[in-house]
């Protein structure tokens, strides 16, 4: 008998469908890579920042919206074997929460496997997925709410992204500037993304097995020929990716701590 590694609990993604008139929206967090650009000994999503693990932090804001109403579910991709994702989120959040021991190899893999666990269970090609990155912990309830908004009537879906603020320079093989990029319409990409299962399944897979290199959701939909909403989201839903990271990452928390301990 195969073993049953969920750690949180089973959804039945199609009873729930019968009691909702709008298509499903599930979040689905990768949260498999190793975080080798951050150094430590530990994947960047297990590290404690302001008292809590960053990935236990990007769920609060998820549980939050499923407080709401306004989300249905949350899945989290783990790698295979996992043994730190029961120390870094408490009991209780984990009750709420499907988790998938199926990562791979890349983001695209774990998130790959993540849809295919998704449509397994009952998920339906026209429920909404939101897919964000694990260790991009500053995300708030408030713009989570925003991108569902701004995507629920789409054909294709879409992103949070900002508008880059800095002149780009492409660098030569030297360390020097080649030249001058313009910055009009450049964003940059956040997550969530937030596409149908249907839609992301098919272009994932396609865009996998083509072997295309793709670092985001939208990338694979933008791959396959359409072109992805872009919504403006917060500079600080950054993704704690080099070790200094963490340090900001603690200094908007206690900020935002003190701004909510000081509301009349
Ligand atoms: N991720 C994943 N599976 C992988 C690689 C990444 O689920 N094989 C997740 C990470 O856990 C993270 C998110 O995708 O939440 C964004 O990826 P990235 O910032 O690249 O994280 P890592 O791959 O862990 O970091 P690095 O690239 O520095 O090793
Ligand atoms: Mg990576």
């Amino acid at each position: 008998m195969e073993p049953d590694s969920r750690i949180g609990r089973m959804s039945d993604w199609s009873t729930l469908r019968a009691t909702h008139r709008r298509p499903l929206r599930v979040a689905l967090l990768p949260c498999a890579g190793r975080g080798e650009r951050a150094g430590g000994g530990r994947p960047k999503q297990y590290v404690e920042v302001s008292g809590r693990s960053v990935v236990h932090w990007t769920l609060l804001a998820f549980d939050e919206l499923v407080g709401q109403g306004q989300l249905d579910g949350v899945a989290v991709v783990l790698s295979p074997g996992d043994e730190e994702f029961v120390q870094a989120v408490p009991p209780a959040l984990r009750e709420r929460l499907q988790v998938m021991p199926v990562g791979g190899a890349t983001r695209a893999h774990s998130v790959w496997g993540g849809l295919q666990a998704l449509a397994r269970e009952g998920l339906g090609e026209t429920d909404w997925v939101l897919v964000h990155d694990a260790a991009r912990c500053l995300i708030e309830p408030a713009e989570l709410l925003r991108l569902i908004v701004a995507c629920e009537g789409d054909a294709v879906g879409g992103l949070l992204a900002c508008p880059v603020p800095d002149t780009l320079k492409r660098a030569d093989a030297l360390g020097r500037v080649q030249d001058t990029v313009p910055r009009d319409h450049l964003w940059a990409a956040q997550t969530p993304q937030m596409f149908r299962l249907g839609l992301l399944r098919d272009v994932l897979g396609r865009a996998l097995q083509a072997g295309i290199p793709v670092t985001d959701e939208a990338g694979a939909v933008e791959w396959a020929g359409q072109a992805p909403k872009l919504v403006a989201g917060p500079a600080d839903n950054f993704k704690l990716t080099y070790p200094d990271d963490f340090r900001r990452a603690a200094e908007v928390l206690a900020r935002r701590s003190t701004s909510i301990g000081t509301t009349p």
